[in-house]
């Protein structure tokens, strides 16, 4: 925090003594009669930046005004190539003419992000088993910046009942739980360092609510971690757990089975976007993301949910497409 902040809090903290060293007055202190709190004492710092007399000083400086105007044309053009280079490669992709703007590896083969395409599905345990002390630490400020706390607010409002939540990792949808609404809770997680810190966080955050179990187990498994205890659930959810799973398409399967009828599956993951520009770069980052992070970030999020049978009542994507909100529910529940 001090590493990030240093500056700007030392800044703060100057600016603040100097308020506070103008202002205070000792407690024994008496008003003169007759005489107003001494204005010296009272003036403020005066801020040394205003927009309103930059823009002032730029007018009335014909060089400022040209330098200002050669770094608005600069930021242009550069924005105009940028756009230009993105579309290219979108209708390259999308005609299959060959794309000048291809990169090229070493020995001057065009590099085909096709061929690379979505890497097999693995198990990703071990990869969060040493991320998770970390992890938090790690995305945090990731989440702030792109509104993911947004959208994790957004899919705890629908959760409700008896809940489960798959590939739970450390608890970050728990600071939007409303315990209120649920009547118990099943956190469910194959990394067992990721599932200690939802527990403790739970712990701590929810010390009186008691109708709550941690299982350590796969998506894959779920009917059969369920089989004796019959148990099913009135709303299923999972946040970036596709992209992690071995086999997402039987993971998805599984929470199907699970749920009550009139139950929701509500999901918040990420995957292939809008622009095929994009998808061939996260393609060709496919190998080192699953290596650093455990996740397939450029899977057909979509088609998985297509395959599933599940009827969708909402969709809603993010993010150039590349984050997916979805509430499904079991067809029969429509009839
Ligand atoms: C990208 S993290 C997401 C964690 C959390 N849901 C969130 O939104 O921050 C993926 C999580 O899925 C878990 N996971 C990976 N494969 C799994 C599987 N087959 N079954 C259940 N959980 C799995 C990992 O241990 C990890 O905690």
């Amino acid at each position: 925090m001090f590493r990030i902040f240093g500056r700007s809090g030392a800044s703060f903290a100057v600016r603040f003594g100097q308020f506070w060293a103008l202002n205070a007055r000792p407690r024994n202190f008496v008003q003169p009669r007759g005489f107003a709190t001494s204005q010296m004492l009272r003036q403020k710092p005066k801020s040394s930046f205003s927009v309103s007399q930059l823009l002032k000083d730029i007018n009335s400086d014909p060089k400022k005004r040209k330098i200002l105007a050669i770094s608005l044309f600069t930021l242009y053009f550069l924005s105009g190539i940028a756009g230009f280079r993105y579309l290219s490669d979108t209708k390259y992709k999308a005609t299959g003419d060959e794309n000048p703007y291809k990169k090229v590896d070493s020995e001057g083969n065009i590099i085909d992000a096709a061929e690379i395409k979505v890497i097999e599905g693995h198990d990703t345990t071990p990869v969060y088993n040493r991320l998770a002390r970390e992890y938090d630490d790690k995305i945090w400020l990731e989440e702030i910046t792109s509104y993911i706390w947004y959208m994790r607010r957004k899919l705890m409002k629908y959760v409700k009942g008896d809940a489960l939540e798959v590939s739970c990792g450390t608890g970050r949808n728990l600071k939007y739980l409303n315990p209120k609404k649920v009547s118990s809770i099943t956190f469910l997680d194959s990394s067992l360092p990721m599932l200690e810190v939802t527990q403790e966080k739970f712990a701590q955050k929810f010390a009186n609510f008691e109708n709550v179990q941690f299982v350590q187990g796969r998506a894959e498994n779920l009917v059969d971690l369920t089989a004796k205890s019959h148990q099913k659930f009135d709303t299923v959810y999972e946040s970036f757990g596709l992209c992690s799973h071995e086999d997402p398409n039987k993971a998805l399967d599984n929470m199907k089975k699970l749920v009550r009828p009139g139950g929701r599956i509500v999901l918040l993951e990420h995957g292939r976007g809008y622009f095929e520009s994009m998808n061939e770069r996260m393609d060709r980052q496919a190998a080192s993301r699953a290596e650093e992070w455990g996740c397939r970030w450029n899977l057909d999020i979509g088609k998985i949910v297509a395959d599933s049978g599940l009827e969708v009542e909402k969709e809603t994507r993010f993010h150039f497409g590349t984050i997916f909100f979805y509430v499904l529910k079991v067809p029969k529940d429509l009839k």
